[in-house]
């Protein structure tokens, strides 16, 4: 009997245990239980950079809180039953129940009002940050700027309605690009949440989120950085195979670097001239731009630097590309043509006019590639141009565009050598 009682006791004490210890790191404050728990990664929603994701993780505290008081309120009542009327002895375990009694008005009046108030707190904060969250305060309305993202399977297309853009194909039409969505720092952003096919989730967790993109139907949301930054963001909405792999970027830029970056991308296509021949100064990298955890070694692991220092990371790829080689550059533009690239991909001022895959008028200067899986290196984009469907399966630029999507025969073949090609020609697109 003793043995037993004793056994029952152990696991008691551990979870004692473990609860202080939940209690203790809440009660320091959450932003420093984030790092202990390691909750304070690229996309944690505990540690924010903006007054909507600040929003959302207030109401979350609000509810932690309040169910943290009824867990100790309740937990400490059936605590003080159980030791209170334990049996003391022998006899105590033998001995009749005490005389049973069946409800009490004051007590169960007293739960009820308890319980109302306890939601009344919940519901004060909730409704309030709903309100707040839902759309750009009146205030900050003539200051915000808009966006439109457009959810594919399996990438994220920006339009920027604001900035007009000469189209390849005649006409004007807003600047466009991919997977990389470009905001100033401090200016509150609504972005339109659209898609071309499937529902998608557009989540930004330390900025904002989430909202779905649902076909027909026309939300928004917005959110505004705080200060200067790369966050990662992430489809939240199970769209098909590669929805796990559906992600994209926010880079928030100090007003003047913005309006320097929006300059540049209105341009059309730039046409390299540099005419060098040496291309051994590229370190071959095999990188995943994702977040950490997969660590070196593996081949799906992110670069240290680019995990270190993604915003600075970003920075680089403005910069026209070291050694530069004009000649497979424009083998590459070629390439690009004849291999019906052009048919789905727009290059502004070139020959690319397809809408069916990301803008490329720029995708030199984006960080990554593949909607924000691979790090936008000469290596993966190699690798990526040989074989996306190892990379994002299911994807329609090799399911239409490699091969045909019914008897699945090649529709063109890739070389190496031509696959270096239309990596340099797409680097040099800055
Ligand atoms: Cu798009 Cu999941």
């Amino acid at each position: 009997m003793t043995r037993s009682r004793s056994a029952l006791r152990r696991p008691g004490r551990a979870l004692a245990l473990a609860l202080g210890g939940l209690s203790l790191a809440f009660l320091s404050g959450c932003q420093k239980a984030a790092n202990v728990f390691h909750l304070s990664g690229p996309q944690s929603t505990i540690v924010t950079e903006g007054p909507v994701a600040k929003a959302q993780y207030d109401v979350f505290m609000v509810t932690v809180w309040v169910t943290t008081f009824i867990f100790i309120v309740v937990g400490a009542v059936l605590a003080y039953a159980q030791i209170k009327f334990r049996a003391k002895s022998e006899a105590d375990e033998h001995a009749e129940p005490p005389e049973q009694s069946h409800g009490n008005p004051l007590i169960e009046i007293g739960l009820i009002v308890a319980s109302v108030a306890l939601l009344v707190v919940i519901a004060i904060p909730t409704l309030k940050n709903i309100w707040y969250t839902h759309d750009v305060p009146e205030a900050e309305r003539a200051n915000a700027m808009e966006v439109t993202a457009v959810g594919y399977q399996w990438w994220f297309k920006f339009e920027y309605p604001g900035e007009i853009v000469k189209q390849p194909t005649g006409g004007e039409a807003p600047l466009v690009t991919a997977n990389e969505l470009v905001v100033p720092v401090g200016v509150p952003v609504r972005v339109n949440l659209r898609t071309i096919d499937v529902i998608h989730s557009f989540w930004i967790p330390k900025l904002a989120g989430k909202v779905d993109m649902i076909p027909n139907r026309a939300n928004f949301l917005w959110f505004k950085a705080d200060k200067p930054g790369y966050y990662y963001g992430q489809c939240a909405e199970y769209c098909g195979e590669s929805h796990a792999i559906m992600r994209f970027r926010v880079i928030a830029l100090s007003p003047s670097d913005y309006v320097k970056w929006l300059d540049n991308q209105k341009q059309p296509a730039r046409t390299a001239t540099a005419a060098t021949v040496r291309r051994d100064a590229e370190q071959p990298r095999v990188q995943f731009a994702s977040l950490e955890g997969t660590g070196p070694g593996s081949t799906l692991a992110a670069s240290p630097s680019f995990d270190a220092d993604p915003l600075g990371a970003w920075r680089q790829k403005q910069q026209v590309e070291p050694n530069e080689n004009a000649a497979l550059i424009a083998d590459g533009r070629r390439l690009f043509k004849e291999k019906t690239c052009i048919s789905c991909h727009t290059v502004r001022g070139h020959e690319g006019i397809g809408i069916t895959g990301p803008d490329l008028t720029k995708v030199g200067s984006r960080s990554t590639i593949a909607a924000g899986v691979l790090e936008n290196s000469s290596q993966r984009m190699h690798q990526w141009i040989k074989d996306p469907n190892y990379f994002k399966p299911g994807n329609k630029m090799y399911h239409g565009g490699y091969v045909d999507a019914q008897t699945k025969k090649p529709l063109f073949t890739l070389n190496d050598a031509e696959i270096d090609a239309l990596v340099a020609y797409l680097h040099s697109l800055k």
